[in-house]
């Protein structure tokens, strides 16, 4: 089974980000964590990154309309994009929202997550392991819907 699993702006650049807040990792190795990750799980991973808020919109849709499950990161549009957040409501498979660092211990425009209201379920501060323990309840997710 395929699983989207989406990331917003700026995490393309995650070399260049505080280390301290993201880690070392940069985003090839965090894209070879997943594929890798995904694997065990069963999955197939289609991983992408935009900066743009309507490619991502756009790719939620497809998802929508492929009965995808999606796994994501909205990065900064976590906190303001109410677009985004209409897109992940049309979703029909499941759908994990994930981060790295943890939000609710950062700045207070953090705080607010405009996405977890309409998805299964948020994993954030576990640097990459956030998207192997989203991949891992995406399987517990799945498994008990076809069941
Ligand atoms: C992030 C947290 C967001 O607040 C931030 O804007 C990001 C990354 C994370 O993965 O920790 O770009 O989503």
């Amino acid at each position: 089974m395929r699983i989207l699993v989406l990331n917003g702006p700026n995490l393309k650049r995650l070399d260049l980000r505080d280390k301290n807040v993201y880690g070392e990792f940069d985003y090839p190795s965090l894209e070879r964590f997943v594929l890798e990750a995904g694997k065990s799980e069963g999955f197939e991973i289609d991983m992408r990154q935009s900066d743009d808020e309507a490619t991502i919109i756009g790719w939620l849709h497809e998802a929508a309309d492929k009965k995808t499950p999606v796994i994501i990161n909205p990065a900064a549009f976590t906190h303001y994009s109410y677009s985004i957040r209409d897109a992940v409501m049309m979703l029909k498979a499941p759908v994990i929202e994930v981060h790295l660092s943890n939000p609710l211990s950062r700045e207070e425009f953090r705080h607010t997550s405009v996405v977890s209201g309409v998805v299964n379920g948020t994993i954030a501060g576990f640097g990459a392991n956030s998207y192997r323990l989203a991949l891992i309840a995406m399987r517990a997710l799945i498994t008990n819907l076809t069941k």
